[in-house]
């Protein structure tokens, strides 16, 4: 497992805090990977829950940064073929993957009920969110 229940505390109180003071950001959560499978497993979030708790690396938006560890923008989720839909609302989508000592380990996930939510300024915000817990695991 990754981290203490102590992290996890501070990762959902994160979830918590972006998902209530962006609009746009109707759900929020980190994945992280499986020490030894290549599966993504829900971490923490905030917003409706998600019956997609665990992720084979490739598979939907999150799989593909696990594999491709770049940030994946998501203008209009129905153009997207390898997609997973956890509530029918959500329109786009942005993935940024979360790097410790260079290792992609992980990623914060957010789903926008508005079509094309996320720009440029989403993911150096997102980036910068990651770096800050990558100092806490
Ligand atoms: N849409 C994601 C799955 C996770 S839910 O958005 C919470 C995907 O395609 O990987």
């Amino acid at each position: 497992t990754t981290g203490s229940l102590k992290t996890r505390e501070k990762m959902q109180h994160i979830c918590n805090l972006i998902q209530e003071n962006l609009p746009t950001y109707n759900w929020v959560g980190f994945y992280m990977a499986h020490e030894t499978e290549p599966t993504l497993h829900l971490w923490s979030q905030a917003g409706e829950p998600t019956d997609h708790t665990v992720i084979p690396f490739g598979k939907g938006i999150c799989g593909q940064v696990a594999v491709s560890n770049k940030n994946f923008v998501v203008d209009d989720v129905k153009a997207q073929d390898n997609y997973i839909a956890c509530s029918i609302h959500v329109k786009s989508e942005i993935v940024v993957p979360l790097f410790k000592n260079g290792k992609n380990i992980g990623q914060i996930d957010i789903d926008s009920n508005t079509i094309k939510a996320f720009n440029e300024e989403d993911e150096r915000f997102l980036e910068w969110v990651n770096e800050q817990v990558a100092t806490i695991l």
